[in-house]
């Protein structure tokens, strides 16, 4: 199944990445565009471990926070480097919720709340991996019924494609055989500049969304769509990451920073523009198109050095600033917002495009 018809073929290469704790052989895949774009994605979490863009010399850095090794991303740290997210992205609150008059309960990783599927959610699994014809990869995995305390067997599906345009671009697909909910993202973590090379309080960016949801002391979203107009969250126009994130708010002392969702404006079901981040000394800029309905703006408010990355650099507060589209959080618990249950026969998919320039 190709879910996103694909611009060109990439080149692609795999090779072993090493074992889990427990001693499966994980592999790792090497996507390569005719501009000498490169993605390294392994099927452990379907991780985006580097990504290598040029900036505008044409010199390439790895944009992407990650570890060298597997090792790095099986042991216990709560980042989710790259990682890919599910069954649901994003919190549901007090871990529970109810569908079809049954209670579901989750775990409560995050406080009282869930987070990113819980415990062993989307990414710490091993996916099934497959090259597809035109140099992209295919990840599936079966995520059983009663998985993290979610119903049904999901059937999930991931592609990633590397384009002639310089897009990485990511499409979810699943099924369901019980009535479920789902809300699959992507967690990779962005400085432009180059993975560990300090913070990213000075890239611009331009978010398209008239509003966003604003959330309690737990970052669970009180049920309000509220406008950006004359908030510190107003990125309609570009500003730096860093021009407004210390000022007095409450939300922003919340989420010690950014990290809510943007309600994004749209026309029509297609991926559309949805952010756009630039770094002016490098030049590198930063675009996602998305079908989904809400984006995650995350400034890695919660890094705070003690991790090692990549060449042994420690990833300090505020070095990488996440953008991960979704449905917006605690949708189980709230029938305003869009819904993300899944049903039996039907067939979910989105698309959601990060695409790289230098100017
Ligand atoms: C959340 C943050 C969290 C981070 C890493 C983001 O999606 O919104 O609150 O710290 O993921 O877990």
């Amino acid at each position: 199944m190709t879910l996103i018809a694909s611009h060109a073929r990439a080149n692609i290469t795999q090779a072993e990445f090493g074992k889990t704790p427990d001693g499966t052989a994980v592999r790792i895949y090497t996507m390569t565009n005719r501009n000498g774009l490169e993605a390294r994605i392994t099927n452990y979490g379907g991780i985006v471990v580097s990504l290598k863009t040029p900036d505008r010399t044409g010199a390439m850095a790895d944009i992407v926070l990650g570890f060298d090794s597997l090792a790095g991303y099986t042991s216990p740290q709560h980042s989710y480097f790259g990682a890919l997210i599910g069954r649901y992205g994003n919190r549901i609150g007090h871990a529970r919720f109810t569908l079809d008059g049954t209670q579901y309960k989750l775990a409560a990783n995050n406080g009282e709340n869930s987070l990113h599927g819980g415990v062993r959610g989307f990414n710490k699994v091993i996916w099934t991996p497959r090259e597809l014809p035109d140099g992209g990869l295919e990840l599936t995995y079966l995520s059983k019924d009663g998985e993290e305390g979610y119903p049904g067997n999901l059937k999930m599906t991931v592609e990633y494609h590397l384009t002639d345009a310089n897009e990485l671009k990511i499409g979810y697909a699943a099924t369901t055989d019980k009535d479920t909910v789902l809300n699959p993202t992507n967690h990779s973590y962005f400085n432009l500049k180059g993975a560990g090379s300090g913070d990213i309080l000075d890239h611009m960016v331009t978010l398209n969304a008239d509003r966003f949801t604003p959330v309690d002391a737990g970052l669970i979203p009180t049920g309000e769509l509220r406008p950006v107009q004359g908030t510190p969250f107003d990125f309609r126009k570009a500003t730096a990451i860093g021009a407004r994130i210390e000022q007095s708010d409450e939300q922003l002392k919340f989420g010690k920073g950014y990290d809510h969702n943007w309600v994004l404006n749209k026309n029509g079901a297609a991926p559309s523009l949805s952010a756009r981040v630039e770094e002016k000394t490098t030049g590198r800029i930063l675009e996602v198109l998305t079908d989904q309905p809400g984006v995650q703006f995350y400034t890695g408010n919660f890094l705070d050095g003690s991790v090692k990355g990549k060449d042994g650099k420690a990833y300090g507060r505020r070095s990488a600033f996440c953008l991960e589209t979704q449905h917006f959080p605690d949708s189980p618990n709230q029938p305003k917002f869009p819904s993300t249950v899944l049903k039996p026969g039907q067939r979910f998919h989105s698309t959601t495009i990060y695409r790289f320039s230098a100017r």
